[in-house]
């Protein structure tokens, strides 16, 4: 394993041997992302891809959620120029650009943010407590980091439309069902099941596994970028407005 400092927001572990299990780690704010976690993330993936020892990591969370989407607290004050200027997304997409086998092990709620860090991952296996959906519309906002784009390709444009308009969301056996997830296990076997996925992908050579990949991702990525652009320009483009303001706002306030 690579000399990791592990920090209190991202904790690091070599559950067995090839394998680096990282745990996002802010149960009491269900593990929302904020820029000091995502930071961490990206970082650490970019040492584990240098790191020959780690061939497959696990990503999942601490407590009752994988994450429950970006930290609305950070985003709350942003303006459309912010995201432009500084594109804090990017940091997640680390997840999206890692070169080795990436597995999300979904423990609880993967809304907003968490459900798209998860569809960013290679496979996705689910707890039986997991919860799936794209809320932001309620807080006034649209999915920013990839959801409009990748749910849809996912589990088909009838599902993500209900998903995302009507903030829907679905339980791990209707994940599995609509193939969001490959396998759906019990909370206190998801882990056992993570690595023993795990573990089988490492059976195989890195260089196959890299290229197995690469295949498959480029028969989802047709104009993936381009729809991704769009959906982060229309992201930004609603902060400082009304819905956003009132939708973020109200959220914060909610136990006032
Ligand atoms: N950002 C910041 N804090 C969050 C959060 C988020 N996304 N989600 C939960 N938290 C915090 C809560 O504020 C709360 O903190 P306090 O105890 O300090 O008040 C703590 O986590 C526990 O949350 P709740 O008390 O709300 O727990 P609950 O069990 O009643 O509800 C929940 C759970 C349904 C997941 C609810 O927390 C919720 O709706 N969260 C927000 C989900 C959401 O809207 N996600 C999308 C965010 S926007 C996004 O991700 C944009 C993007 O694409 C980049």
């Amino acid at each position: 394993m690579p000399d990791i400092a592990a920090s209190p927001t991202l904790l690091i572990d070599t559950p067995a041997p090839s394998v680096a299990l990282l745990t996002l780690n802010r149960p009491e704010a269900l593990n929302a992302l904020n820029r000091e976690m995502t930071q961490q993330l990206a970082q650490t993936l970019e040492t584990l891809a240098n790191d020959d020892h780690v061939r497959v990591v696990i990503l999942t969370g601490a407590g009752r959620a994988f994450a429950a989407g970006g930290d609305i607290s950070e985003m709350v004050d942003l303006k459309p120029e912010m995201g432009n200027a500084d594109d804090f997304i990017a940091t997640w997409e680390a997840v999206a650009r890692f070169k080795k086998p990436i597995i999300a092990a979904i423990n609880g709620y993967a809304l907003g943010g968490g459900c798209e860090i998860a569809m960013m991952c290679d496979c996705v296996i689910a707890s039986e407590t997991a919860v799936f959906g794209q809320p932001e519309a309620q807080i006034g906002v649209i999915p920013g980091a990839g959801g409009t784009q990748r749910l849809t390709r996912a589990v088909g444009k009838a599902l993500a439309m209900d998903m995302i308009l009507t903030g829907r969301r679905l339980s791990a056996p209707e994940a599995l069902q609509a193939g969001l997830v490959s396998r759906v296990v019990a909370p206190e076997h998801l882990l056992i099941e993570a690595i023993k996925m795990a573990e089988a992908i490492a059976q195989a050579r890195p260089e196959i596994q890299a290229l197995n990949k690469a295949m498959v991702n480029l028969a989802m990525e047709k104009k993936l970028h381009k729809g991704i652009i769009a959906e982060r320009e229309a992201f930004y483009g609603l902060f400082g407005g009304e819905a956003q303001q009132s939708g973020m706002r109200g959220f914060l306030d909610r136990k006032k």
